[in-house]
């Protein structure tokens, strides 16, 4: 499967953090926003994947995450010119793709929470037409919402609806077999004048193959696309580092717990960043890995 993570728009909610920045590269209590994302991508088992941003940013993205190697996956990079739509980044990314299944994933979402990991592999595997995540929320008319049968069976998908079917939001995280591909060709731009993901996942809800999975309670998604909700995320990481001593999407660690680096590797990648918490961090956990290996 390749992934895609989408790490465009104009950012104009976050103004002027974003006057020079891009949104996906702000401070997310210790690391860049970016990090969250590309975290889930690699938990997923995804070791190909685009980022596309607009042109201003592309080359910060790429001196913070070069070819991908260091961590053990491959990262290539493209455009998006103007924030046209969701859906554009499938037809941005379909030489990319090729004939594969594809990740798609918004730059600004956090996903946290227990067992998601396996969730997600098994998501993976068993991928038929669409796979989303769908999460309980206060204001569902902000969002993408879906109404779901018993068995997990997506029975209709709305944008940002008046009146909501349900309290699911469907977050910005999909998972597509090959199709989408021909489907992101074939869809038409929205009254805004964008290529709307929810279009392409009707699709998939008119050939009863799209499927949403509840993530439950005590689980944490996050859209970190305004000031408040930027700061409630930096709060969140900062709680359950600081107490449970355990680091989220520090994408080294996630490279040694894939098997994508090597326990050596990571100890090399703290080194270079031992003067911070990350670097001692990345240190600790690879001196752990080599005892494992050690055994
Ligand atoms: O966060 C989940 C929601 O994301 C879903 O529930 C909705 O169905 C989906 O349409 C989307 O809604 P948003 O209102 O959050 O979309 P927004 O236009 O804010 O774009 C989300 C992110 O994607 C944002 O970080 C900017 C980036 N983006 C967006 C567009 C339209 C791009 O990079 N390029 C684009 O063309």
């Amino acid at each position: 499967m390749k992934g895609i993570i989408l790490a465009g728009g104009s950012g104009t909610r976050l103004r002027p953090l974003t006057g020079t920045l891009s949104k996906q590269l702000l401070p997310v209590y210790d690391k860049p926003m970016i990090y969250y994302p590309l975290s889930v991508l690699m938990l997923a088992g995804v070791r190909d994947i685009l980022i596309i941003s607009d042109d201003r940013h592309t080359e910060m993205f790429h001196s913070l995450l070069g070819d991908g190697s260091r961590i053990g996956i491959h990262i290539a990079y493209g455009e998006q010119e103007k924030p046209n739509g969701i859906a554009e980044a499938l037809l941005i990314g379909a030489d990319f793709i090729g004939d594969d299944q594809v990740a798609l994933t918004l730059g600004d979402n956090m996903f946290h929470g227990p067992g998601f990991s396996s969730l997600l592999q098994e998501s993976v595997k068993n991928l038929d037409g669409c796979a989303l995540f769908g999460y309980p929320v206060k204001d569902p008319q902000r969002y993408g919402v879906g109404e779901v049968d018993d068995s997990g069976r997506l029975l209709s998908i709305e944008e940002k609806p008046e009146t909501p079917r349900s309290n699911l939001a469907v977050t910005g995280l999909y998972l597509y077999d090959n199709d989408v591909v021909d489907i992101a060709e074939n869809i038409v731009p929205s009254a805004r004048g964008e290529l709307e993901i929810t279009d392409v996942n009707k699709v998939y809800v008119e050939q009863k193959r799209a499927r949403l999975t509840q993530l439950g309670r005590g689980f944490a998604w996050l859209d970190m696309g305004t000031h408040d909700a930027l700061l409630q995320a930096g709060q969140y990481v900062q709680l359950l580092e600081q107490r449970q001593g355990e680091w989220i999407a520090c994408i080294e660690e996630i490279a040694l717990h894939m098997g994508f680096i090597s326990a050596e590797e990571c100890r090399r990648l703290g080194h270079e960043m031992a003067s911070s918490a990350y670097g001692s961090y990345l240190l600790d956990v690879a001196a752990r890995g080599m005892k494992v290996a050690a055994r």
